[in-house]
């Protein structure tokens, strides 16, 4: 049997696999609380789950105001990383800002995260400045990337 991969939106029935993934893949991890307001209340969030086989593995956020959109999250499980699940979810999420008219996506990473960067600048993402001090939890600096979309 193949392996089927299935991207879509995500709702409040997600946020449980969703945080379980949110605890193993970051060092400070979201509430559900926090997941809670991001997927049912923020107007302008939009986030997406990625299945394999019918099991939710990953998962990836952004904030779209006018025609400006910022990655606010993206992760993969552990167990299903460098299987192209992120590379695939991220496309998704440039497809989606592109269909709502964004002309402009960024968003920051951290300087040791080589893996994502890597993912980023396959999708044309530049570095476009650094945050100082900016995750709290190691005083570790941001790396901001952006690409333009249309
Ligand atoms: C970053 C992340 C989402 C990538 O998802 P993934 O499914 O593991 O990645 P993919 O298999 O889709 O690989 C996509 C690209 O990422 C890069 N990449 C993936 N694994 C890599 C590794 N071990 N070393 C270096 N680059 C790697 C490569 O550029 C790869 O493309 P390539 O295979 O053509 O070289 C995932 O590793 C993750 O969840 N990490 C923890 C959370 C995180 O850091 N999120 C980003 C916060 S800014």
């Amino acid at each position: 049997m193949s392996d089927a991969i299935h991207i879509r939106e995500m709702t409040q029935e997600d946020i449980d696999v969703v945080h379980e993934i949110e605890k193993e893949t970051y060092s400070t991890a979201w509430t559900k609380d926090i997941l809670t307001q991001e997927v049912v209340h923020n107007k302008h969030a939009f986030y997406a789950v990625v299945e394999w086989n019918d099991v939710v593995v990953g998962y990836a956020g952004m904030w779209v105001v006018f025609d400006d959109a910022q990655i606010t999250t993206i992760a993969i499980s552990p167990a299903f990383q460098g299987r192209k699940l992120g590379e695939q979810l991220f496309k998704h999420m440039l497809e989606s800002a592109y269909t709502l008219g964004v002309q402009r996506l960024s968003l920051e990473v951290r300087v040791s995260n080589i893996v994502a960067q890597n993912m980023y600048r396959k999708f044309g993402l530049v570095p476009g400045g650094l945050r100082k001090g900016y995750y709290t939890d190691n005083n570790e600096d941001a790396i901001v990337m952006w690409v333009n979309i249309k």
